[in-house]
């Protein structure tokens, strides 16, 4: 079996972080979300992964290189425009050749892992078999209706009106028959090759598509709120280790990961939480569910359930909570008086406390 994993696409509802990197690189738990998705696949024994990747390559390239780190070997194609799912799909036609393969969207966070549904698919070996999670809203995903036996009636992409609340998540197995299918459907009202539409095609020609019920945690890391979302789950897994400084005059509550060359002084450590490589945390207070990436400054300042990614600077910021914050970002006390001073990017989200 072979992989295709989907690193393209635009990250619009990640703005303004998916301006300076791809939303597949965003740290969950000081890991990128991508790296989460390699470490899945190499689980179920696959080393040959095909990797779809849009304008933002070069950073992808670099973050991942050639695979190896994760005992694969990676193929980059590129998509030029975000076209759909499908579309990738048709574009790594040559790469896939005949082979079963599984499809992973690349912001998709499943801790659990897919082996037992990969080993569902090799014993069964349907013509293609997706996997689905209940949801409470499923207006905005691809929702499928199923008989009593698991096979797939209808699939429909974005319903206004769902008639079922399984919603598919970012994994597909699929043999050599989806590429008939994907040649054969045109674009969507949006503009866009549906997988879905390809799979309804599959069923409508009376291929055997089956659905399988996720019984792990899932997260598309899609939003800001996600994201935050996934890391709680990831730090509630978190095995503690504390391989930094940690001075006398500090706590550490709960399970707290410390990396190698950080510092904590003077400061309360509520885990679960990581402090990344060369952070120092001065007279501060980190809360539960709080991520800091590598080589960041927090002095006198309070946040929670947050994540924070590399080289940024806090000081004096007495509650910060609920917060994504991007690399070599700064946040500073005001110099004087009770105003707030703000230099924000496009398609920024500030809320201040009253
Ligand atoms: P989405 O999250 O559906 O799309 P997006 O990245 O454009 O995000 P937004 O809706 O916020 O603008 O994509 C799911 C995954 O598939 C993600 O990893 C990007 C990838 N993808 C591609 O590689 N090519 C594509 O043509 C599309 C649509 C998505």
């Amino acid at each position: 079996m072979k992989a295709l994993v989907l690193s393209g696409g635009t990250g619009t509802r990640l703005r303004p972080l998916s301006y300076s990197m791809p939303k597949q690189l965003i740290p969950v738990a000081n890991k990128p979300v991508l790296e989460h998705v390699l470490e899945n696949i190499r689980d179920l024994g696959v080393v040959e992964i095909g990797m779809i990747v849009g304008d933002r390559a070069p950073e992808i390239t670099r973050a991942i290189g050639d695979g190896s780190r994760f005992g694969a070997r990676i193929t980059y194609i590129t998509q030029d425009e975000p076209l759909g799912l499908a579309h990738c799909v048709t574009l790594a036609e040559e790469f896939l050749g005949d082979e079963d393969f599984v499809m992973y969207l690349g912001d998709n966070l499943l801790p659990d892992g897919i082996a037992d549904i990969a080993r569902e698919f090799a014993t069964g070996r349907p013509e293609a078999q997706v996997v689905v999670c209940k949801v409470f809203d499923p207006s905005s995903f691809g929702v499928a209706e199923l008989d009593e036996h698991g096979a797939v009636l209808r699939l429909v992409e974005k319903p206004h009106e769902p008639k079922s609340d399984l919603a598919l998540i970012g994994v597909y197995f699929f043999t050599q028959a989806i590429h008939e299918a994907v040649a054969a459907i045109g674009p969507s009202a949006r503009g866009e090759l549906e997988i879905t539409d390809a799979i309804q095609w599959l069923v409508g020609r009376g291929a055997e598509v089956k659905a399988t019920e996720y019984g792990g945690y899932w997260k598309d890391t899609g939003s800001v709120d996600d994201v935050l979302e996934g890391n709680r789950q990831l730090l509630d897994r978190l095995r503690p280790a504390v391989l930094g400084e940690i001075d006398h005059a500090s706590v550490l509550i709960g399970p707290v990961i410390v990396e190698p060359g950080a510092r904590v002084l003077r400061s309360t450590i509520e885990g679960p939480a990581i402090i990344g490589a060369g952070t120092v945390v001065a007279d501060s207070r980190v809360g539960e569910h709080t991520s800091l990436g590598r080589d960041c400054v927090l002095s006198g300042t309070s946040i929670g359930n947050s994540v924070v990614l590399d080289g940024s600077t806090l000081s004096g910021i007495p509650e910060l909570r609920d917060s994504l914050i991007g690399r070599s970002v700064s946040i500073g006390a005001a110099d004087r008086g009770t105003c707030h001073r703000l230099v924000l990017g496009d398609h920024t989200h500030v809320r201040i406390a009253a």
